[in-house]
């Protein structure tokens, strides 16, 4: 097998300090088999929004080279001898941002991260999935305190998904609608096809928010249109707008900022809890579950564009105009 392995291969680096994006070439990655590492042939990742800025947080510290590209999908070709996932397999995963990525020829994934790709889709498109699908699984899910899709508890309920049209958002409403969510509002630039693709996946209300703000759209029917959770995946303005439409006692998830430094100062509502989180590292089985929901139809990849490897800056300029209909992919393997 390690024959197959080139000594050089091409990776993008992105030097944070700089913010720069470089492609340059090296030698593949070492796994290490007795920790879990699996050595995979990169085939296509897609850059995730904001990802280089990420490092501005401060912590961790950020390394001089780094490479991006969280999202990858593409086949085995080194692996642990008692893992399920041996050479060949075609695998999906999302990589922590703190480690090297995808944006290169190889890379490394553990086997806690990697789900099989799903059958009824081809690299660039189950390169769409992972970043995205287990974001809006943890907000939608674990941290709005429901075990599942099929927690009892989630009948009946309402949420709103800000930023619903971009790739996160479009996950929170697609898994919202498979576990039964009773209202799904989302908002969106009012664009004619994404607000179709949105009713598609399961919206069932709609906030332009270059017309209106949440807080005059709930102001019109506060007694049914206020709802039980808030999935915010923007931030800014519209996070401090989305405090206007939870209920007395409901909670708002946001993956973009700490929601309390957005909350206004006349916000009414009452025993609202909040969190902000970033991706946990290890969720391959998420991912399989994920991938059933795919093979059976009830949920879909969007995936907005495909660009070539060396194309690379181009992918991340479309990613940071933050308007794709899904998610931008590169396509490594030629
Ligand atoms: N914490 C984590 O672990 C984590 C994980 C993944 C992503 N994220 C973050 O989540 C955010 C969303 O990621 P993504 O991949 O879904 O991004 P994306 O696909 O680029 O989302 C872009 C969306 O933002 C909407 N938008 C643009 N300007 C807006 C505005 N002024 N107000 C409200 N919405 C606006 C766009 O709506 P229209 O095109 O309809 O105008 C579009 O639907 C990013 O900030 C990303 O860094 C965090």
């Amino acid at each position: 097998m390690a024959a197959q392995i080139p000594d050089t291969t091409r990776a993008v680096f992105h030097n944070p300090q700089e913010d720069s994006l470089t492609l340059i070439t090296r030698p593949p990655p070492t796994p290490n088999l007795a920790a879990d590492e699996h050595l995979l042939r990169v085939h296509t990742t897609a850059p995730c929004a904001g990802e280089l800025t990420w490092w501005t947080f401060g912590i961790p510290k950020p390394p001089t080279d780094h490479i991006p590209g969280q999202d990858v999908a593409g086949t085995i070709v080194l692996a642990p001898p008692t893992s399920p996932f041996q050479p060949g397999a075609a695998v999906y995963a999302r990589i922590p941002w703190t480690r090297q990525g995808a944006a290169q020829e190889y890379t490394i994934v553990l086997g806690s991260e990697i789900a099989p790709t799903p059958k009824t889709l081809d690299f660039a498109h189950a390169a769409t999935v992972p970043m995205s699908a287990l974001t809006a699984w943890q907000m939608v899910f674990d941290k709005a305190g429901f075990a599942g899709p099929e927690d009892g508890a989630i009948s009946g309920r309402s949420l709103v998904v800000t930023a619903a049209s971009g790739s996160v958002g479009m996950w929170c409403v697609q898994l919202a609608r498979v576990a039964g969510f009773e209202r799904i509002v989302g908002t969106y630039g009012g664009d004619a096809e994404a607000g179709e693709l949105l009713r598609e996946l399961g919206a069932t209300e709609l906030v332009d928010y270059k017309k209106s703000s949440l807080a005059e759209w709930a102001s019109q029917d506060p007694g049914r249109r206020k709802v039980d959770l808030v999935a915010d995946c923007f931030g800014k303005g519209a996070l401090a707008d989305a405090w206007s439409v939870v209920k007395d006692g409901g909670r708002v998830v946001s993956v973009c900022e700490p929601p309390e430094t957005r909350r206004p100062a006349d916000c009414q509502a009452k025993n609202v809890t909040y969190e902000w989180f970033i991706m946990d590292a290890a969720r391959g089985k998420d991912l399989a579950r994920v991938t059933e929901l795919l093979e059976s139809g009830k949920c879909r990849a969007i995936l907005d564009s495909v660009y070539k490897f060396d194309d690379f800056k181009q992918a991340f300029e479309r990613v940071e105009g933050r308007h794709a209909r899904g998610k931008v992919v590169i396509q490594v393997l030629q």
